[in-house]
């Protein structure tokens, strides 16, 4: 195991962050359980995880065999049974119990405060005292979260990107309550999965979606004006400040309404420059939603 890994993590929801939270922990060394809403859920999950780890096998990300990291996993559920290692064998565990011994949990459910409140005072019921409990949320605020929780100097945010496995960042976001030395043990915690950690006040937006958002609506704004094309706009800031992708295209690969619902937020909570650009809506309107729906500020059914 590398050193300063938790030797039993827990991650609460395997989607596409969980899985690829759980999979940044197996590689390096942990043990991880992670919890799904029921068995189909499980399965899925599972599935994902699984096929996540065989890549890595297959790039030589790990010397470690598929089998050694696969046995690394439990997959569970939240209601009732241990659906069993990620291929493996089923056993019962009681509700809750596969948590127990975790010295840090990750919620990653999905992005309802009401959600994350349920799951993580589950979570915090069945953790020692000294456990961490952690959320992937992109906008809800720590203390909000943290509202939930009868410790809420033991939680705090950490802000995986997608996808985990090839992403370098994670931000540590500090609620009012959290601990402060619970920032270094995060610290160790991202470095020794080899990422690499930003600390940021609870804030909207943190640091990542707050100035990747902010210079994409200005860079949508231009377009509106007809300043330059796209492709020009995001080549100015390829070429001339060495953006490895520009923010339309940035926009694009997002999707214009996943970036649409973060500047509503932005601008209710940060104020008018974070008011959406009508070009935005009417392309979201228009169902222009980037690369997902084939067409955004480019298109895409070709690449
Ligand atoms: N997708 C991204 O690009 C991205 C990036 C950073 C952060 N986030 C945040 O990560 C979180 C998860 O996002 P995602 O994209 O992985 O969503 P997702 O929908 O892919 O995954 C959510 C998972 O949670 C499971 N789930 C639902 N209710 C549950 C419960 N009560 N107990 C256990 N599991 C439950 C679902 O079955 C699903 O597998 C959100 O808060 C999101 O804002 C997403």
């Amino acid at each position: 195991m590398t050193a300063g890994v938790p030797a039993r993590v827990g991650v609460i929801g395997g989607g596409r962050m969980g899985a690829g939270i759980a999979h940044a922990f197996v590689l390096a060394g942990a043990e991880v359980v992670v919890v799904e809403r029921d068995a189909d859920a499980a399965a899925a999950a599972s599935a994902r995880l699984v096929e996540s780890l065989r890549r890595s096998v297959e790039r030589s990300a790990t010397e470690r065999p598929l089998a050694d990291l696969e046995r690394a996993v439990t997959i569970t559920t939240a209601s009732a049974r241990s659906v069993g290692a990620a291929r493996g064998a089923s056993e019962l565990e009681p509700p809750g119990s596969a948590l127990a011994g975790c010295s840090l949990v990750i919620e990653a459910v999905p992005e309802q405060r009401e959600l994350k409140h349920a799951a993580l005072a589950h979570a915090e019921e069945v953790l020692d005292d000294a456990a961490v409990l952690a959320t992937n949320t992109s906008s809800i605020p720590i203390s909000d979260l943290a509202a939930a929780l009868a410790r809420p100097e033991r939680f705090l945010g950490l802000h995986f990107f997608n996808p985990v496995p090839a992403s370098q960042l994670v931000e540590i976001v500090v609620g009012e309550a959290t601990d402060p030395a619970l920032v270094d043990r995060a610290r160790g915690w991202v470095t020794a999965i080899g990422k690499t950690p930003v600390v940021v006040r609870d804030s909207p937006g943190f640091a990542s979606s707050r100035l990747g958002v902010a210079l994409g609506l200005e860079a949508i704004r231009m377009v509106e004006e007809g300043v330059a094309s796209p492709a020009d706009i995001d080549a100015a800031m390829e070429l001339g400040y060495r953006h490895p992708v520009g923010p339309l295209r940035t926009t694009d690969l997002v999707g214009l309404d996943v970036r649409l619902g973060i500047a509503e937020q932005l601008h209710a909570r940060l104020g008018d420059r974070f008011a959406p650009p009508q070009l935005l809506r009417r392309m979201v309107a228009d169902g222009r939603l980037g690369r997902k729906s084939g067409r955004g500020f480019y298109e895409w059914s070709e690449q």
